[in-house]
């Protein structure tokens, strides 16, 4: 790995504060100054000391986003991505959403660097629960509840598991209900296409949470780092 890039990587500072330290001879490898910002070093066994501190590497990293409407879930894009919501101190080129939400759904996503953990909580095999708030065009029954229990087919091959759909508030009146609903697969636009199905058109969708992921009190457009404890039962799913 580039020296610059692993001191960007282990938070000393942007990626043109970095090349500052590193010509002023403030970073060391292995004891010796080096002054090359393109040095190659072996991350996972080289000393590296800023300013006389050691610093740890850090392989991969896993943050709880927020996500809010109108930012795409892409890593690239002429749109704001969820990537730009991210301090500059915690960009590192090799960051991804774990999953996407549309443009105009908000709530957890998932962004990290480990493409393992990705591949494994999106795979239908792991059947990792995501529960969604919504609100919807139509009035959601025991019926509509027993119908969604029961598994459905959107297109052809498109089988949806059972889900577990829950209804908190209705609307007589103006013929809306407001719901909570756990998927376990994560295909195109799911909950959109779920209501559709019966008629009813998802008017503001939320996801409130991932397996044992929850939004907690987090505002629209911040992100926090998840502890090891936290990631742990994800892992071992
Ligand atoms: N289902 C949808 O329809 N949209 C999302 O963003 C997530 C789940």
């Amino acid at each position: 790995m580039r020296l610059d890039r692993f001191l960007t990587e282990t938070k000393v500072g942007s990626r043109s504060e970095v090349k500052k330290f590193i010509k002023k001879g403030q970073v060391t490898v292995n004891g010796q100054v080096e002054k090359n910002i393109g040095a190659q070093i072996d991350e996972n066994n080289a000393q590296v000391e800023f300013q006389g501190e050691k610093l740890h590497y850090e392989k991969f990293v896993y943050y709880l986003l927020h996500k809010p409407q109108g930012v795409v879930s892409a890593t690239k894009d002429a749109q704001k991505t969820v990537l730009d919501l991210l301090l500059e101190k915690d960009q590192r080129g090799d960051i991804f959403p774990v999953g996407r939400l549309d443009k105009d759904t908000e709530g957890l996503l998932l962004l990290t660097n480990d493409g393992k953990l990705a591949h494994d909580l999106l795979s239908p095999k792991k059947h990792v629960e995501k529960e969604y708030f919504a609100k919807i065009n139509g009035l959601v029954t025991e019926e509509t509840i027993a119908f969604f229990a029961g598994g459905m087919t959107l297109k052809e091959d498109e089988n949806i598991s059972p889900s577990q759909l829950k209804i908190v508030a209705v609307d007589q009146k103006v013929q809306t209900s407001e719901i909570l609903l756990i998927i376990h697969e994560g295909k195109f636009h799911q909950v959109k296409r779920m209501f559709h199905k019966v008629g009813m058109e998802v008017t503001y969708l939320k996801r409130v949470r991932m397996g044992t992921l929850t939004l907690g009190q987090l505002a629209q457009g911040q992100y926090r780092v998840l502890s090891e404890k936290e990631m742990e039962p994800l892992k071992n799913n």
